[in-house]
């Protein structure tokens, strides 16, 4: 059947969804929801890491392969810099630009280096909003809870605390570079609720927040002359006599050929994990995410947290092909947007958190009330259209003009037509331990963002990676450089990777593969 014809049954369910009100599960509901049908959940999907830092503790397979895979440096690679710096700061995104800012800021001689170009990273995309507790009825207290609670209780308290206090002086920062929040008539900044949020919190422009604050970041980043190398992906870290951090080797993708940068501090913010696709899901992530920090830090000894939870946002798109599992924003949900199945039935209140929502939309397709498409892929419906019904004509065009686009580019009208979604893998929950300064337990190694972990507990509310990211750069960039001048630069050594190498011969070599990946499997060689 095509698919206009499925979607006759949206439109003839709507009157009567919308006197319908539903209420959240109850806590053993949600339990037992995600416990059955959420992918952190299936057991076959995941083994232990077989040494290192984590070793004996649960990840999916993907990743516990690349965790134990090989470094391509050999031992008499020659080490000699070819830059020397005081913080080098791997990661072009969100967080790689607020460290280098603040540390550059802070006086040190700084480098930025990213795998492709400037700003290329899952920042960039990021459309729903920050949530920062500006509104006068909200407190980072109550930002503190409702994140607690989202994350079932497992976030880092201490990080968490640091991130919501934080918020406030992050939104001055950035509306004073330029950043175009969205206001309300009468000027004040205009919030939006999430979901799982008690209160309105988030600062959005339009649908294109993470777009519109890197513009601002990246030019902040050139205007500063801050020290740029572009498609430079990193392959292996350095370290001193006593394991400390000390500088990074790159692959200059370009040339292909071995660079070498010696620093101070290094900053680790290369993002997440959705390219690796995890149980063969789509992703929303841009295509670098190849959780290059991850491999990276692990081997230099740098401790994971809550590496077995990742997060499947509940609305990737399904149909057209072209977009599958890109990000269809939380944002339509928050304006009423309502999730509807084959049958035209709600069944799950669509503010709910994120893992609660995308298990339920999992539930109703396994369960034989979703929507198949021509290719056999299976959703369920997203009443776009409702929007425009509730809040009066243009409210889709108005409030979600880049997801508008989006469609538009394949003949698809969102505001009369629902989009057909299914969870998409949108962020690793977990990844390497830090402390409130962002450093790992290896000394001068720091990281921030996405590949940090341990905040956001057993599941992200939308909203808080912008912040985190936006808070722990700065934390980062501020730290490294309130350090450096006290300091020499230290030894450029792999001992780190022979003890590595070591350990993974006692375990038989078992992971047969190099890490980091880079690019994503099916890249395209170009010769
Ligand atoms: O749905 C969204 O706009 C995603 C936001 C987020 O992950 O924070």
């Amino acid at each position: 059947m095509d698919i206009h014809a499925l979607q006759q049954i949206v439109h003839k369910t709507r009157d009567a969804r919308r006197q319908q009100t539903l209420s959240k599960f109850s806590p053993a509901e949600r339990d037992q929801l995600i416990h059955k049908y959420h992918p952190d959940f299936r057991a076959s999907a995941y083994r232990p890491i077989r040494f290192g830092p984590n070793e004996g503790d649960k990840t999916v397979v993907e990743l516990a392969t690349l965790l134990e895979g090989d470094s391509s440096i050999q031992d008499h690679t020659d080490l000699t810099a070819h830059y020397t710096c005081d913080v080098l700061v791997i990661g072009g995104g969100g967080a790689g630009c607020a460290a280098a800012l603040h540390a550059h800021g802070a006086g040190a001689k700084t480098i930025l280096a990213t795998k492709l170009r400037l700003g290329d990273s899952n920042s960039v995309m990021a459309q729903g909003g920050m949530q920062i507790s500006v509104a006068p009825e909200d407190s980072p207290v109550t930002h503190f809870i409702d994140t607690l609670k989202g994350g079932h209780m497992q976030n880092d308290h201490a990080l968490l605390k640091v991130m919501v206090e934080d918020g406030p002086s992050i939104a001055k920062w950035l509306l004073e570079l330029g950043v175009l929040f969205d206001r309300q008539a009468d000027g004040n900044l205009h919030v939006k609720k999430g979901g799982g949020s008690s209160k309105p919190r988030l600062l959005t422009c339009s649908d294109y927040t993470g777009l519109e604050i890197m513009r601002v970041l990246k030019d902040e980043v050139i205007n500063q002359k801050i020290q740029l190398l572009e498609f430079a992906a990193a392959i292996e870290l350095l370290s001193g006599e006593a394991g400390n951090c000390t500088g990074a080797i790159f692959k200059d993708l370009d040339n292909q050929r071995h660079v070498v940068v010696a620093a101070k501090c290094v900053i680790l913010a290369t993002g997440g994990i959705g390219r690796l696709h995890i149980q063969g899901f789509p992703t929303s992530n841009h295509y670098g995410a190849t959780g290059d920090g991850l491999c990276l830090s692990y081997r230099m000894g740098a401790k994971l947290d809550h590496i077995d939870t990742f997060q499947y946002h509940p609305s990737g798109a399904v149909y057209p092909e072209q977009l599958i599992g890109q990000l269809v924003t939380e944002g339509i949900r928050s304006e009423g947007g309502q999730l509807v199945n084959a049958k035209g039935e709600r069944f799950v209140n669509e503010l709910d958190t994120r893992d609660v929502v995308s298990s339920s939309i999992i539930r109703e397709c396994e369960e034989g009330r979703g929507i198949r498409t021509m290719s056999g892929r299976v959703g369920v419906w997203l009443d776009t259209p409702l929007l425009d019904v509730e809040h009066g004509p243009g409210t889709v065009e108005k409030h979600f003009p880049a997801m508008m686009l989006q469609f538009e580019r394949f003949g698809i009208d969102i505001s009369k037509d629902p989009v057909l979604i299914y969870p998409t893998l949108h962020y690793q929950n977990g990844g390497v331990k830090i402390d409130t300064n962002s450093e790992t337990n290896v000394k001068n190694l720091f990281v921030a963002g996405e590949a940090s972990g341990g905040l956001h507990g057993r599941n992200r509310l939308m909203g808080n990676s912008l912040l985190d990211l936006m808070v722990y750069g700065k934390r980062s960039g501020l730290t490294a450089a309130g350090r450096v001048g006290s300091m020499k630069q230290g030894q450029l050594t792999l001992k780190h990777l022979q003890r590595f190498r070591a350990d993974a011969k006692k375990h038989g070599n078992v992971s047969g593969v190099i890490s980091p990946m880079i690019l994503p499997a099916y890249t395209r060689k170009v010769s």
